[in-house]
């Protein structure tokens, strides 16, 4: 059990001054059971002390950008060594400067690039761009993916396949609806068929080229590739949203390690280094059309300053110096097969999607290629697994949709330990 009285007693307080409790749905644990969520004091490495004085290992990674785990001393040192000379100025900046050059040269078909603060304001200006570019409105997602919170992409699939979509929240004009398709993904002939029929509206195709908000769910062998091809045909754009991939896998984007080059690029997460950061862009011709260049208007106050550039820069150069992907993946499969095998042991009918350091786990027996296959997943057992698991110190993300990230903290050591944990869960999880 947990010892979390002070937790429980500051979660009430949240709650009383703010909606739920959270800044952010996601840190809810309402997916799961809806115990109130455990409130953290701090983080170092791989793990998580929570207020009750409680050290959890830390597979969240705030969802996605940790991927140094929690306050490496490079980043720290950094941005320490920076702050001093204020946060934001208004004015260009070297720091943000030298991260720009820095991704340009990291990512293939990154010819320029612009800050924003969020991952949501990358994917939302990215989308502006496309369709200033294009002079055309539809946008063509995937269903399952989270691409931030702005209201074109709160839009899920209608009820056929290729038409319209439905708002995913109170709040969204319904006009909004009308410039969004959203598809199932890794499906060719559905993509193939809407482009045919709308083609010549299409301003852009957008998707994660590895997705991580249904789960981890790579593209099937050519999938990518043909979404290139059918969106150039239509004289659309292809986006790729790597908000969480770029730098997950490799040092660079996902595009880049897939072989398939997007027009635009969103991203966000790792670049900042855990402050507020996103940024997209890509082809050149296309990023003329941005203000005050062309008449693409965003803007942003806090956009590109220097503190986040600062610890995007010291993350990203460690990730460069220290090359620490082949180590977690292999910790990664160590995990996912072990865990493979003890569920199944104990009687568990599980699938595991893993790609590198980033993998879930399904709590259902087939494979999973879309969000119809992973909403199969059994979200009473995950609830009871997430439970189990936080009472033996392991922090997973609160919801059967998200993935287990390891990051270049993690040890042998921390894989034991929560292998030993899942042993122990997976034996006392009753099937329903
Ligand atoms: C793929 C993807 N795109 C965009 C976003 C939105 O980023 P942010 O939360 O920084 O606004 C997220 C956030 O989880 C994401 O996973």
């Amino acid at each position: 059990m947990l010892e979390n009285e002070a937790s429980l007693s500051w979660f009430e307080r949240a709650t009383r001054v703010i909606p739920g409790g959270v800044s952010s749905p996601a840190r809810s644990f309402r997916a799961v059971g809806g115990d109130p969520p455990v409130v953290m004091a701090r983080g170092f490495g791989p793990y998580f002390e929570d207020v009750d004085g409680q050290v959890y290992i830390d597979y969240l990674a705030a969802f996605g950008p940790l991927i140094l785990g929690h306050a490496h001393p490079e980043v720290v040192a950094q941005t320490r060594g920076y702050i001093e000379r204020g946060t934001v100025w208004g004015t260009p900046a070297v720091k943000e400067i030298e991260l720009a050059e820095t991704l340009v040269g990291d990512i293939r078909g990154l010819d320029q690039v612009r800050f924003t603060s969020t991952g949501t304001e990358a994917v939302m200006s990215a989308i502006r761009l496309a369709r200033a570019f294009t002079g055309r409105s539809l946008v063509v997602k995937f269903e399952g993916a989270y691409h931030g919170h702005s209201d074109g992409m709160l839009v899920k699939a209608g009820s056929g396949a290729s038409t319209v979509g439905t708002q995913d929240s109170l709040g969204v004009p319904p006009g909004v609806v009308n410039d969004v398709v959203s598809l199932p993904y890794n499906d060719v002939t559905i993509l193939e068929d809407t482009l045919a029929k709308i083609g010549d509206q299409v301003a852009c195709i957008l998707a994660e080229p590895i997705v991580g908000n249904m789960g981890i769910v790579p593209p099937r062998p050519g999938y990518l590739e043909r979404m290139k091809e059918l969106a150039h045909d239509a004289g659309s754009l292809l986006i790729f949203d790597e908000v969480i991939t770029a730098y997950r896998f490799h040092y660079g984007s996902a595009a880049s390690w897939l072989g398939v080059i997007p027009d635009l690029y969103a991203l966000g997460k790792a670049i900042g280094g855990g402050l507020p950061q996103g940024a997209y862009g890509g082809r050149h011709d296309v990023m003329q059309y941005v203000s005050p260049l062309g008449g693409m208007f965003q803007a942003g106050t806090l956009a590109g300053n220097p503190l986040s550039a600062v610890a995007g820069l010291a993350t990203l150069d460690v990730l460069r110096q220290e090359n620490p992907y082949e180590r977690m993946d292999r910790l990664a499969t160590v995990l996912a097969e072990n865990i493979l095998d003890i569920a199944r042991n104990f009687g568990h009918a599980v699938s595991i999607n893993r790609v590198g350091s980033a993998f879930t786990v399904f709590f259902q027996e087939g494979a999973v290629y879309d969000y119809d296959d992973a909403k199969k997943s059994d979200a009473t057992l995950f609830a009871k697994f997430h439970r189990l698991m936080l009472e033996q110190g392991i922090y997973l993300a609160p919801s059967r949709f998200e993935a287990w990230f390891i990051s270049a903290a993690h040890s042998a050591r921390d894989i034991d330990r929560t292998l030993e944990a899942c042993r122990k869960s997976f034996r006392q999880l009753k099937p329903n």
